[in-house]
Parts: structure tokens; C-alpha cells; sequence
């Protein structure tokens, strides 16, 4: 026994993270936890990036593969990152030094759905797993590993990797324990059984994370805290578009789609997302419950109030504050909240089922409802898909939100056509912006295009829009879905050479 370390073999592991980084070799794909900056690990990595600039001094160059839940911080994605030291990196990721190295061409990134990413890796797709690193809370006298502020892939990891180093993190509470929910019953087609969960509050697994000890190398003690990024109080563009989306689950529920304490909700990263969690706290409905991938500060203030009574997820992403709050109630939360491998979190087959409402970002939408999650002018990487579209796709309604312009106003978020797209028109039910809602519900492309430019674009973008679609009817070669392909994604080229997408 040693802290937070009951198990006596794997207690006789600990050492430092630099003996335990020299275990890892080159080429080696590392399985990592850590999901939206949570309980991921946060010395080996530190650890291995000084390993891999002392050895590109001697002329050693060294890279792995980084394979996590999602995003982590800065002591992960950006110190490998800087060194040069990720030859792969998958999936989710928003990193700034990650990001600018993936856009100068320097380091691979593959973007996948979050609920696909466990079934992939067990397919073989990215070669072998050799080590997974994994942060967790503390670890049983059996040997159960606790599991920290997010699951992720982390069952994967520890599944496939022949060698294991775990970073037992003292930081993170010890009220976690019970939270968890770990199923054990996921296989490939045609082994694969329905996932019973009927209500987002269900418990179908074991609160822990099973690995056998001798698979551990190396144990390496911690007590740093998860990157905690506080949200900005919503602005004023926020809270118009939360409030459109309040409107629109009251016609919902006025119209008989969906009951008075709504369906299970899904809310995207981010500010926005933030916003309309917090509008729902002091809003009409009760009883309401989540089946999300993240927790974030919204989501407290909604059991606060009393309004939500379940939620299911991956992860926490909480601010400092609200960490405090969480640890200072966790037996509340524990009652609320459970935490669950990512391929479960965000199971398409569950979120139909549970007929989930998903709510995420956007960067652009086009006048057709294609809607781009990912990429700035076509080509730029901004972060990724995360579970956005494991929601739009699967969900009963599928509502897409942002800000009607970027950059200013230089940038117009409603644009003719896409520049990337990853949710296509057939994903997306409504788009909201703070201009206003278009249901794009039963309505043809055409019917579409005019709603999107209605209801959403800003009022400066408007005419050019109105102008392209009714030029674009006249003249395309098809009356379908009328796009003018010289000009399509001239507003995009004329941001590159103009430095804005307005017309001279
Ligand atoms: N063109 C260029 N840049 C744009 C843009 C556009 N159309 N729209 C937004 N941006 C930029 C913003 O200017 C901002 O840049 P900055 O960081 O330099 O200031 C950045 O993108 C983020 O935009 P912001 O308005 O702050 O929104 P956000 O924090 O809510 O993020 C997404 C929006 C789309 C990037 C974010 O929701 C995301 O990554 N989504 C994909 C993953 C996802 O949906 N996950 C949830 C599943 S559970």
C-alpha cells in the first residue's frame, strides 16, 4: 500500500516519469487517457518529449503515435507537439501547437468519429498498440484501476497494449469512485449485443478499470490538476441563440414531438453549447435528463437547480470553480452522473434509441444545411469532429449552432456551398445562429436554401446570398440543389486574397 496505491505488486512499480518514458520505444503507438482536458496523463508525456529533443540533439530523431479519447493540454499534445516528437495523432484534438503543426503538413491527424475509434484500433486500422499510458484516480488493493475525470478509449488502451504505465493522479478526487460505469460487453460484428441502456441513468458495467498487473510497467505518482479552462460568461450573441433554441424545444414540445421534460440531451463543446445549458436552468422545463459526451459547467448548474436528474458522458470539462463545487458535492453529483467508455457515451445505436436532441457547433453551414464542424477555408484543420456527428447522425433532432459571422463580420457562416462538409444536409435538422431559427424539417433543398438565408444569415451577408441562390437557379444546369460551381466557393477565395467574404 503507497497512497492512493493499494495493490502491493503495482505499488512496488513506482518510479520516476523519466524511467518510466525510456520504456517507451520509437515508433511505438502510445494509447493515452484524457478526454476534452480531463485525466489525461500529465508526466510521462512531459517526460517523453525532453526524452525525444535530447535525442534529436544527438541526432536520434524519435516519434510515436498518439492515439487518446479527445483533446487533452498542454503538458500532452503541446509539449510532444513542439519537439516534433507525434508522427500520428488521433482522434479529436484542439491543441494549438498540435493544430499548427498538423496545418504546416509536420505531424498526421486523423479525425474520427469518437465512437468509432475503439472499434477501429480492435480492427487494426493504426497497426499495433504497444503501450497504453493511462492517468486514474488510485488503484484497489485487487488491483481495480479508478478511473479519473474521463473514461475515453481508456478500456481500449488497456485491453489491447501488451505494456501499461499508469500515472496515479492524486489530484483527482477521491469522490469519483462509484461514478463510473465500465461495460464490458462490447465486440465486434457478429458477436455484438444490444447495449441495454434504457435510461441515460443505467449502470450496465463495473465502476472500475480492469488490467491484468503483470501487463504494468511502470506506476508513476502524480498531483497536478486537469486544464480546467474556465468559460466566458455568455455574451450577448450567445444567449440570442440560446434563447432561439429554448423557443424551439417549446414548440417542439407543443407540437406533441417530444415531452414536456424533453428527450435526453447532447450539448457540443464550447461557450454557445454553455450558454444554452445555462438558459435551461432557468427555464420551463423539469425532469430533464443528458446523454452527452462532456460535463461541463452548464450541466452542474442545471442539477443545481433541480431541472436535470441524469446525465451520462465520457468526461468532465469543468472550470477550476466549478471542479471545487463538484468535489465539495460529490456525493450529489455521484447520484446524477455516470462516466462511461467513449464507444458507449456516444453509441450511435443508444442515441437512437434514447431518441437523444444534439446540439453542436458549427463553423460554416451552406444555404443547402451541409454543415463543416471542422475546417477554416477548406483546408485549415480547427479542431475536429469530435462526437458531433455520432449525435446529428443518430439523434432525434439534430441542431447545429454558431454565430451568424466570424472574424469581425469579415467572415460569413452562412455561405452557398461548404467548404468541407461533415455533417451533410441529410444530418441536420435545424440550424440556429443569433439571427434566428431555420427548421429545415420536411422542406426540399430549394425550400432549404431559402429558410437558412432568411432566418440565419446576418443582414449584411443577406442580399449576396438571396443574389447567388436566384442566379444560381437561372443558370445552374440543374434545378435540384442550383449551385453555380465557378463562383460557390469564391466567397471563401475572396477572404483568402481580400482578407473578407463581403462583395466589392
Ligand atoms: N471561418 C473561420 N473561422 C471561424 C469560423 C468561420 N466560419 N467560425 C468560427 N471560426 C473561428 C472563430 O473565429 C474562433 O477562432 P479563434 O479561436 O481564433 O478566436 C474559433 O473558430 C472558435 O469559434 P467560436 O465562435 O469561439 O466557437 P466555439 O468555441 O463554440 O467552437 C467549433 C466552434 C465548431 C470550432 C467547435 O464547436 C468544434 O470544434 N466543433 C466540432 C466538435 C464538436 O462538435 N464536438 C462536440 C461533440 S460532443
Amino acid at each position: 500500500m503507497r497512497g492512493r496505491i493499494g495493490h502491493k505488486k503495482l505499488a512496488e512499480k513506482v518510479c520516476s516519469a523519466d524511467e518510466a518514458a525510456a520504456l517507451i520505444s520509437p515508433g511505438d503507438n502510445i494509447g493515452m487517457s484524457g478526454f476534452t482536458g480531463s485525466a489525461y496523463p500529465k508526466a510521462v508525456p512531459r517526460a517523453l518529449a525532453r526524452r525525444i529533443m535530447d535525442r534529436a540533439q544527438n541526432g536520434e530523431p524519435m516519434q510515436v503515435g498518439v492515439w487518446t479519447g479527445a483533446s487533452t493540454a498542454h503538458e500532452l499534445d503541446g509539449a510532444l507537439a513542439e519537439v516534433d516528437g507525434v508522427e500520428l495523432r488521433l482522434p479529436y484534438q484542439s491543441d494549438p501547437v498540435s493544430r499548427a503543426k498538423i496545418n504546416a503538413g509536420r505531424m498526421e491527424y486523423l479525425d474520427i468519429h469518437l465512437s468509432h475509434v475503439a472499434q477501429q484500433v480492435w480492427q487494426g486500422f493504426f497497426g499495433r498498440l504497444d503501450v497504453a499510458l493511462i492517468e486514474v484516480a488510485g488503484i484497489t488493493e485487487e488491483g481495480h484501476l479508478i478511473p479519473g475525470t474521463s473514461i475515453g478509449n481508456n478500456k481500449t488502451w488497456l485491453d489491447l497494449a501488451d505494456k501499461v504505465i499508469l500515472e496515479v493522479n492524486s489530484w483527482q478526487s477521491e469522490q469519483l469512485r462509484g461514478m463510473h460505469d465500465v461495460y464490458y460487453g462490447t465486440a465486434l460484428p457478429p458477436h455484438r449485443k444490444p447495449v441495454m441502456i434504457i435510461d441515460p441513468g443505467d449502470r450496465i458495467g463495473v465502476p472500475h478499470l480492469i488490467c491484468p498487473p503483470e501487463k504494468v510497467i511502470a506506476v508513476v505518482e502524480t498531483d497536478a490538476p486537469d486544464r480546467n479552462s474556465p468559460f466566458k460568461a455568455p455574451d450577448e450573441i450567445s444567449q440570442r441563440i440560446a434563447g432561439h433554441v429554448i423557443e424551439l424545444f417549446e414548440a417542439e414540445v407543443a407540437a406533441g414531438r417530444v415531452p414536456a421534460n424533453l428527450l435526453p440531451l447532447q450539448s457540443g463543446v464550447g461557450n454557445v453549447a454553455n450558454a444554452v445549458l445555462a438558459d435551461l436552468a432557468t427555464g420551463p422545463f423539469e425532469g430533464l435528463t443528458s446523454y452527452t459526451e462532456v460535463i461541463q459547467d452548464g450541466m452542474l448548474d442545471l442539477i443545481d437547480s433541480g431541472k436535470l436528474v441524469s446525465v451520462s458522458a465520457t468526461a468532465l470539462s469543468l472550470s477550476e470553480q466549478a471542479v471545487q463545487r463538484f468535489t465539495d458535492d460529490a456525493a450529489k453529483y455521484r447520484d446524477k452522473v455516470v462516466l462511461r467508455p467513449q464507444e458507449i457515451s456516444n453509441h450511435p445505436e443508444v442515441i437512437r434509441r434514447l431518441g437523444v436532441i444534439g446540439m453542436n457547433g458549427f463553423i460554416e453551414a451552406d444555404i443547402y444545411g451541409n454543415v463543416n464542424s471542422t475546417h477554416v477555408m477548406g483546408s485549415r484543420i480547427q479542431n475536429g469532429i469530435g462526437g458531433s456527428g455520432d449525435f446529428a447522425r443518430n439523434g432525434y433532432l439534430s441542431i447545429f449552432v454558431s454565430p451568424s459571422v466570424a472574424k469581425d463580420g469579415a467572415i460569413s457562416a452562412i455561405v452557398p456551398m461548404a467548404s468541407h462538409v461533415d455533417h451533410t444536409e441529410h444530418d441536420v435538422d435545424v440550424v440556429v445562429t443569433e439571427q434566428g431559427v431555420a427548421d429545415l424539417r420536411g422542406l426540399s433543398p430549394k425550400q432549404r436554401a431559402r429558410k437558412v438565408i432568411e432566418k440565419c444569415a446576418h443582414p449584411d451577408y443577406r442580399p449576396q446570398l438571396t443574389d447567388y441562390f436566384e442566379r444560381a437557379q437561372r443558370e445552374s444546369h440543374g434545378g435540384h440543389t442550383p449551385h453555380l460551381l465557378g463562383e460557390a466557393l469564391s466567397w471563401h477565395q475572396r477572404f483568402l486574397t481580400d482578407g473578407t467574404m463581403r462583395a466589392r
